[in-house]
């Protein structure tokens, strides 16, 4: 459940709005056809890009369904003290290739994230003491990204030796696995499951181990690089500890790379860009609470009480929290959503909580250690107006009560906080959610998301799920055989020669 009690930015005036009620059907297979899309996050955005990018000669209608007032869903800004910071998915990897593309393609312009100017220090705080201090070590870097950039630092070399070299090399491997899935749609299949993407990639047993024990067994890491630095990554990502599995855990390690970027005005443009640019109708403030498949196509009901019918139906929303009522019932695993509490503060952080004398001596980067008494994950110095006023921004797995914001702050001139259903309760083995619900055109794009959840696997899920939808339902009456059916003859280029 997301709150957003602050001021976002309201894109209500700048979609062309169209009216709800009834959007007609008409005959399946063919143009007219409507696909229905729930969530206008970056799934749902990209998988109405790509359905539009894929095939020149299909042109279905397009309706994305948002149950808050603006698009974006977990890409979100928040204002405070007068700045607007990223309140959810707030990095970029340098290779996001489908970030990067889409940024490139809505014109828009790439930033350093908050905080990375200058220099900055990080702090390993286990409730005592700092574990872990460096200061005032020179990077250009983001936030968590920026505690990769310390591997060069004598001060963890010393304390972690050469296991940050073997992390290093765990994680590289990964992500060259990974980009797999950015090969042309010639010689990469469509998948019908999560299960198929991840085996054809080579990573679908790194699923099957928590990042512990890979880190353990198969890597060989000292076992205190995993207790401090790899646990501060994991937890300021995912809000969770190294019982998520391997690929999780090598995706939130990636993510603490270098030259990682932010959208210039924030991350939700690239949602609403690829919105506006994909021909779709999109409906604000309509919360999709029935599915019913009827026979020839589906009909989504509102709470509102208006109802619309798709010949396809895509849920780019996870449904661990959702409402929405499928009639006939689908099954996913059960799933839990990990909440992480985002608070924001403009103030002053007061020393003496850390057992220190000077805010000068407070690491910019607090983060923290798994213990359960310790109330929060980490603490971070997002733009530093003078040497008395700041803006941090907290993340925590319970809600920060005012008593505790008094103990941390000496000064809280505003304080804005953020329950995210931010990201899956991670575990190894994984088990996944199809990406077809019902066998038929109901899909899921959010069934990727136990990979790991950020803007760059949901892209990836959702051209994958356009790539479906263009085979599985507009290419049905194409002269493919089904042989070969998972093969180039399926992918949405071939249906170019349809025609
Ligand atoms: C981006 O800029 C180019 C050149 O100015 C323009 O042709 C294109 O339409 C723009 N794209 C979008 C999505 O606004
Ligand atoms: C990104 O855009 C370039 C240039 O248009 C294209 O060659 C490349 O295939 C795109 N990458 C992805 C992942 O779509
Ligand atoms: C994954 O595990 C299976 C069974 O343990 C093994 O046969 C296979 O080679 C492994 N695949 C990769 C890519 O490591
Ligand atoms: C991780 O899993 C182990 C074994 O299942 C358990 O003992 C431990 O408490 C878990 N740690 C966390 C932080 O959840
Ligand atoms: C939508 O796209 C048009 C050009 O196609 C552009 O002028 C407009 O600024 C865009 N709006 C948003 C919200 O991106
Ligand atoms: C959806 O709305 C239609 C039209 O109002 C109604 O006939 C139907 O019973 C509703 N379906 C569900 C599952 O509520
Ligand atoms: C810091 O900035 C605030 C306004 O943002 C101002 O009121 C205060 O006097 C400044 N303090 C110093 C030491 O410059």
């Amino acid at each position: 459940m997301f709150l957003f009690p602050l001021k976002i930015f309201s894109l209500l005036a700048l979609f062309s709005f169209t009216f709800p009620h009834t959007s007609s059907s008409t005959a399946a297979g063919g143009d007219g056809a409507s696909v229905c899309i729930i969530g206008s996050g970056i799934g749902g955005a990209s998988v109405a890009h790509f359905l539009r990018r894929h095939s020149t000669n299909h042109h279905p209608k397009i309706l994305i369904f948002e149950r808050h007032a603006i698009v974006g869903g977990r890409i979100a800004s928040v204002t405070i003290g007068g700045d607007a910071f990223e309140a959810g998915a707030s990095i970029l990897h340098p290779k996001n290739y489908h970030a990067s593309n889409y940024t490139n393609f809505l014109n828009l312009t790439r930033k350093r994230p908050s905080s990375s100017e200058g220099s900055f220090s990080l702090g390993i705080w286990d409730g005592n003491g700092f574990v872990v201090k460096t200061l005032n070590l020179k990077s250009k870097w983001g936030i968590v990204n920026k505690i990769v950039s310390f591997f060069n630092g004598v001060s963890l070399f010393m304390r972690y030796g050469f296991s940050l070299v073997k992390m290093k090399g765990f994680v590289d491997e990964t992500v060259n696995k990974f980009l797999k899935y950015y090969e042309g749609v010639e010689t990469r299949p469509v998948f019908e499951s999560v299960e198929e993407m991840l085996k054809w990639a080579g990573l679908f047993n790194l699923t099957g181990k928590s990042l512990k024990e890979e880190l353990v067994d198969g890597v060989k890491l000292a076992p205190l690089l995993i207790k401090e630095l790899v646990t501060v990554i994991t937890r300021v990502n995912y809000g969770q500890g190294v019982n998520i599995s391997g690929l999780a855990g090598a995706v939130s390690l990636a993510g603490s790379g270098r030259g990682v970027w932010a959208v210039e005005g924030g991350n939700w443009q690239i949602a609403a860009g690829l919105i506006n640019s994909s021909d779709v109708e999109l409906y604000l403030h309509e919360e999709i609470d029935s599915i019913s498949y009827l026979g020839e196509y589906y009909e989504l009901n509102s709470t509102k009480g208006n109802a619309y019918s798709c010949e396809v139906a895509v849920v780019a929303t996870p449904l661990d929290e959702s409402s929405i009522q499928f009639s006939p019932p689908v099954s996913v695993p059960v799933r839990q959503l990990q909440h992480t509490h985002a608070t924001f503060v403009r103030g002053l952080v007061n020393p003496v909580y850390f057992g220190l004398k000077a805010v000068s001596e407070i690491p910019e980067l607090v983060a923290t250690i798994e213990d359960p008494r310790l109330p929060f994950t980490s603490i971070s110095i997002l733009k530093c107006y003078n040497e008395t006023d700041m803006t941090y921004k907290i993340f925590s797995r319970q809600a920060m009560t005012d008593a505790l914001l008094d103990s941390i702050f000496s000064v809280r001139k505003e304080t804005v906080q953020i329950n995210w259903g931010a990201y899956p309760h991670y575990k190894a083995p994984e088990k996944f959610a199809p990406f077809i619900l019902d066998g038929k055109h109901l899909y899921y794009v959010n069934a990727f998301e136990n990979v790991a959840s950020t803007v760059e696997t949901s892209a990836v899920a959702a051209e994958n799920i356009a790539r479906l939808i263009l085979s599985r339902f507009f290419g049905k009456d194409s002269s493919c055989p089904s042989a070969i059916k998972r093969t180039s003859c399926s992918s949405a280029e071939a249906l170019h020669s349809d025609t």
